[in-house]
């Protein structure tokens, strides 16, 4: 079986929705010996992820750590603790991971009122506005970086009017972090999670998750414990607090070390220098799009420099492309989700994947890949087109 995963394990180019590649530093750290989760080095290396975690997350927030799970655990975490019966929840839903938000805060007896938009599109802040001063909103949740639709969703306007109505900030961050720049104590924002799957180039397996004092606040006056024993915050913090550590669950080991050597590789980039790179590969890759003839989805100044998606051209079978993208170029996109579904491929340049040498590797085999359904395309035309600029 073992002799089977070594042998039969295809390497390939990630370039989905996520996961991404990851780096031999990570893999290297997974593979060392494994130790107790209360060992005095192991300790010592969760102090070391939770520091690296606060950094990215830009935020001073003593409750900053790694969920055991993914992304989704993240968001669980969040809302099981967050959302009381009753509470009114506005809930901006652009994507399909704000609709999966809405269905859990309505799980745990939350009031949503969504505030919906296309998918493609950003949320209007207008309508956000209204919703959150539409009555005693407790808690706002929208995603940054919705990677159903490739739109990066500004932040301000909506944080603020939370702010002023006394409601908390709840920000999905899974695909944000690591690859732009996510301020969460400027911008007031009071909860959010990630995953470890993206722009963090780390296997899944962990959701990076940061509360403010206030979001804990509202915690401990809840009325009754949360619904989850094991998403419990207040239980957590014993473990992953400092001084006393309490045995919670016992700590996902190696995907720890996975991580801080994840958080090591952004940290020593420089967080700047990262994002830059996300958004330099991003624009590459969009002037090389737009020279074989493609187009994307989401309008230029909303796009998120780590996911595209790409319009499917008529007469174009999506799914035939990405079977030859992935058996022939070795290479994994993703297709469209939901309403999107067959109508968009999706592109991730995240974290490792964001090089200029894959977007020119990618081209290439996109579009021969076109070509060999009889769409011609200028693969040396969209090729010198990404190195412009
Ligand atoms: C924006 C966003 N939120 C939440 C999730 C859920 O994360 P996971 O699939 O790691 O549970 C994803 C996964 O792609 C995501 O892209």
């Amino acid at each position: 079986m073992t002799e089977a995963i070594l042998r039969d394990t295809p390497s390939l180019l990630l370039l989905g929705p996520g996961p991404s590649p990851v780096a031999s530093p990570v893999r290297l750290a997974m593979a060392q010996p494994v130790v107790g989760h209360l060992d005095p080095e192991f300790i010592a290396l969760m102090d070391r992820v939770q520091n690296g975690l606060r950094d990215l997350f830009g935020t001073e927030n003593r409750f900053t750590l790694p969920i055991s799970g993914t992304g989704s655990a993240g968001m669980e975490a969040a809302i099981v603790n967050l959302v009381e019966p009753g509470d009114r929840v506005v809930i901006g839903i652009h994507g399909v991971f704000g609709g999966r938000m809405r269905e859990l805060a309505e799980r745990q007896g939350g009031k949503v009122v969504a505030v919906e938009q296309e998918f493609g599109k950003p949320l209007d802040p207008d309508a956000m506005i209204e919703a959150i001063q539409g009555g005693r909103t407790k808690l706002v949740g929208f995603v940054h970086a919705e990677t159903s639709t490739g739109v990066l969703q500004p932040l301000d306007e909506i944080a603020e009017a939370a702010q002023a109505e006394g409601a908390l900030v709840l920000l999905d961050c899974v695909t944000s972090l690591g690859g732009a720049p996510v301020h969460l104590d400027a911008l007031g924002i009071d909860a959010a999670y990630s995953g470890t799957q993206k722009c963090l180039s780390v296997p899944p397996g962990l959701s990076p998750l940061s509360l403010s004092d206030a979001a804990f606040d509202k915690i401990r006056g809840r009325k009754q414990k949360p619904t989850s024993w094991y998403l419990d915050v207040e239980l957590l913090s014993g473990y992953w607090g400092q001084g006393q550590r309490a045995y919670h669950h016992t700590a996902p080991i190696s995907m720890v070390y996975a991580l801080a050597a994840g958080l090591d590789a952004a940290l020593d980039e420089g967080l700047d220098a990262r994002y830059a790179r996300h958004r330099d590969v991003a624009a590459r890759l969009y002037r090389g799009l737009a020279a074989l003839g493609l187009e994307c989805l989401v309008e230029g100044s909303f796009r998120t420099p780590m996911l595209t998606s790409i319009c499917v051209p008529v007469g174009v079978d999506e799914v035939a492309v990405r079977q030859r993208l992935r058996q022939v170029h070795m290479i994994e996109i993703g297709g469209g989700l939901g309403p999107l579904a067959g109508k968009i491929w999706r592109v991730g340049l995240m974290g490792e994947g964001a090089r200029p040498e894959v977007v020119s590797r990618l081209l290439a085999a996109l579009g021969e890949s076109l070509a060999h359904q009889g769409h011609g395309v200028d693969i040396a035309g969209g090729l010198a087109a990404a190195g412009e600029g």
